[in-house]
C-alpha cells in the first residue's frame, strides 16, 4: 500500500472512494437526538454542497450518529468525482486517541475492500485534535489501514478475488510534506511488521518449521539489512544448552537458535535483547495436550514471529538503540527419543530442571537462551512467549500478561504500550511462590503445581536472566484471536511490536 502525499483538495480527487470523518453528534451538542454535523476541516461541508444537501439528509435519515466504528457508503452518481464517499464515526471529540484512529484507519481499509477499491483519499486537518499532533494521527490512520487491510490467503485458491486490492492513499493536507513523511513511514513499518508476525503465526507448522522459519529469518535479515546468525543443534551442544535441547529431542526437525542484529550509526545510547519462544508447534511432548488445546498451538511460535517483526520495524525506524533478538526455535513432540516426566537435565547456567511436564517447553527453551543473551550483558532484555494457558484465565484475550525484575523497566514498558493503545497488564514476581519450583530432587522443577501458572512460569524464567534488567510477557492469550476484532482477522494478531517498537524508540 503506498500512502502519498498532496495539496490538492479533497473534492476534486478522481480516486474510487473518498472518507469524511464525524464526530459523535449526541455528545458534541450534549442532546441525545442531536444531527450529525459536518466538518469544515475534512471538506464534509464542502461534499454535501456538491451533493447539493443530499449526504448530510441522508445521514440524518439513516442515523448516522458518528459513533465510533460506525460508517457510511454513499455512491457518488457522477456529483463528484471520486466513485464512492465513505463518513466514517469518529466517537467523542475528547476522547480520540491512537487507539480510535488505528481503528478507524481499519474500517475505511474494510470498507475499501467492500467496493473493490484502488485506491482512496482522505484530509489531515493542521492543527491538533484532543491533544493528538498530525503527525500521531497520520501514524496511526497508515497503521491501521495496513492491519484493517490484513488476510490471509496463501493457501486459498481464490486468493486473487479475495485479497484486498487497495493500492493507493492519498493523503491531503496544507501541512508540507516534510513533516508528515516520518510518520507515514513509521506506520507503515509498524503496521507491515505486525502483518508479518500475522503471517509467521497464520502459517501452518508443516510449513513452518524451525528451519524454515531460520530462513524466512534470514531472508527478512537480508532484505532489510540486519544480520543474521544461526546457531544449530552441534552449536547448541557446544554452548550447552541442555534445556533446550531436551525438548528438542523428541523432534524429527532439527531445532535452531535464530540471532538477529541491529547496529545503529554511531555509538548506541542503549543495548536491548528481544527472546521469543518460537515452538513451531507444541503437541505437548510426551505430556500430551487434548485435541481441544493443541488446535492453535501452530501460534506458539508467536513471540519468535513479535521479536522478529520488531527487528524489521527497527531495521526500517532506526533508532540510536543496538538491538539483539534471540529467537530459540524447536517443535515439542511425543516420540520414543521424547524427554519423559521425571527426567532431570542440566542447563546452560548449571542448574539442574525435572521435567515434571513436557508441555512446559517453552521456558526450557527460554531458559537456555535468557542465560546466552545476559552472558553478553544488554542494558534491558525483553522476552516475549506463548507460555501459559494461564494468562488466558487472568487477563482473556486482550491483554498480555507483563512480569519483571525492574520496575524502572516495567514502567517503561507499560507507557509504550498506552502510547500505543495496545494493552498490557503487570503481575507480581511474588517470590514466595518459588516455593513450588524448588522442592524436587533437582535445582528446580518445570512446573509449579497451584495457581499462579503466569507468575510460576516467569519466577522459573528468573532463574536465568543473572543481574540482567529483565522483563517477560506471556502473550498466550493475545498472540492469536478466535474471533475477528477491530483489528485482525481470526488467527494471530501480531500483539506487542507496535509496543516494542514504541519502547526501544523511546530510548
Ligand atoms: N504453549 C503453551 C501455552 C499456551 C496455552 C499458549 C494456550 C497459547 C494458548 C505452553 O507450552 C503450555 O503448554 N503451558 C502449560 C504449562 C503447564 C504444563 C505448567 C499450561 O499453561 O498449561
Ligand atoms: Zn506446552
Ligand atoms: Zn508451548
Amino acid at each position: 500500500m503506498e500512502f502519498k502525499l498532496s495539496t490538492s483538495e479533497l473534492t476534486t480527487l478522481r480516486g474510487d472512494l473518498v472518507v469524511i470523518g464525524c464526530f459523535d453528534a449526541a455528545l458534541q451538542s450534549g442532546k441525545q437526538a442531536a444531527d450529525i454535523k459536518l466538518e469544515k476541516g475534512d471538506e464534509g461541508a464542502a461534499f454535501d454542497r456538491l451533493f447539493e444537501g443530499e449526504l448530510l439528509r441522508t445521514l440524518r435519515t439513516e442515523r448516522f450518529k458518528g459513533k465510533e466504528g460506525e460508517s457510511r457508503l454513499l455512491f457518488s452518481a457522477g456529483k463528484i468525482p471520486a466513485r464512492y464517499l465513505l463518513a466514517v464515526g469518529l466517537g467523542e471529540k475528547k476522547d480520540l486517541s491512537v487507539g480510535t484512529l488505528k481503528r478507524v484507519g481499519a474500517v475505511i481499509a474494510r470498507e475499501a475492500k467492500g467496493i473493490k477499491a484502488h485506491s482512496i483519499g482522505c484530509v489531515i486537518q493542521r492543527e491538533s485534535i484532543a491533544g493528538l499532533s498530525p503527525q500521531k494521527r497520520t501514524q496511526a490512520l497508515v497503521e491501521g489501514m495496513i492491519l484493517g487491510s490484513y488476510q490471509f490467503n496463501r493457501y486459498r485458491g481464490d486468493r486473487k478475488e479475495l485479497d484486498s486490492s487497495l493500492k493507493e492513499v492519498h493523503l491531503l493536507t496544507t501541512i508540507p510534506a516534510k513533516a508528515l513523511e516520518q510518520a507515514i513511514q513509521t506506520g507503515k513499518a509498524i503496521g507491515e511488521s505486525t502483518c508479518f508476525a500475522r503471517d509467521l503465526c497464520n502459517t501452518p507448522s508443516n510449513d513452518l518449521t524451525p528451519m524454515k522459519l531460520a530462513r524466512e529469518a534470514e531472508a527478512m535479515a537480508k532484505r532489510e539489512g540486519l544480520t543474521f546468525r544461526l546457531l544449530e543443534k552441534k552449536d547448541l551442544q557446544r554452548e550447552k544448552m541442555g534445556a533446550f535441547l531436551a525438548i528438542a529431542q523428541g523432534a524429527d526437525e532439527p531445532p535452531v537458535l535464530i540471532h538477529v542484529s541491529y547496529r545503529p550509526k554511531g555509538k548506541p545510547t542503549t543495548n536491548v535483547a528481544l527472546v521469543g519462544k518460537a515452538v513451531t508447534f507444541d503437541t505437548g511432548g510426551i505430556s500430551l495436550k487434548p485435541p481441544k488445546d493443541m488446535r492453535e498451538m501452530k501460534c506458539d511460535m508467536g513471540g519468535g514471529a513479535v521479536v522478529l517483526s520488531t527487528m524489521q520495524a527497527i531495521a526500517r525506524i532506526k533508532p540510536q538503540v543496538a538491538v539483539d533478538a534471540y529467537i530459540p526455535s524447536s517443535e515439542n513432540m511425543p516420540d520414543a527419543k521424547a524427554i519423559k516426566p521425571g527426567d532431570i537435565v542440566r542447563a546452560r547456567n548449571g542448574k539442574t530442571i525435572e521435567i515434571i511436564s513436557t508441555d512446559a517447553e517453552g521456558r526450557m527453551l527460554l531458559a537456555d537462551t535468557l542465560s546466552y543473551a545476559s552472558e553478553r550483558k544488554p542494558d534491558y532484555m525483553i522476552d516475549l512467549a506463548t507460555l501459559t494457558g494461564g494468562a488466558v484465565y487472568a487477563l482473556g484475550e486482550i491483554y498480555a500478561c507483563l512480569v519483571g525484575n525492574d520496575q524502572q523497566l516495567v514502567d517503561r514498558l507499560l507507557k509504550a504500550s498506552k502510547e500505543t493503545s495496545e494493552y498490557a497488564w503487570q503481575l507480581p514476581l511474588e517470590k514466595q511462590y518459588l516455593k513450588g519450583l524448588t522442592k524436587g530432587p533437582a535445582d528446580l522443577v518445570n512446573a509449579g503445581g497451584g495457581g499462579a501458572q503466569t507468575i510460576t512460569a516467569a519466577l522459573f524464567l528468573s532463574q536465568f536472566v543473572d543481574e540482567t534488567k529483565w522483563a517477560h510477557f506471556d502473550i498466550a492469550a493475545c498472540a492469536w484471536t478466535n474471533e475477528e476484532t477491530p483489528l485482525s482477522t481470526k488467527g494471530g494478531t501480531g500483539a506487542m511490536v507496535p509496543t516494542l517498537v514504541q519502547f526501544i524508540s523511546s530510548l
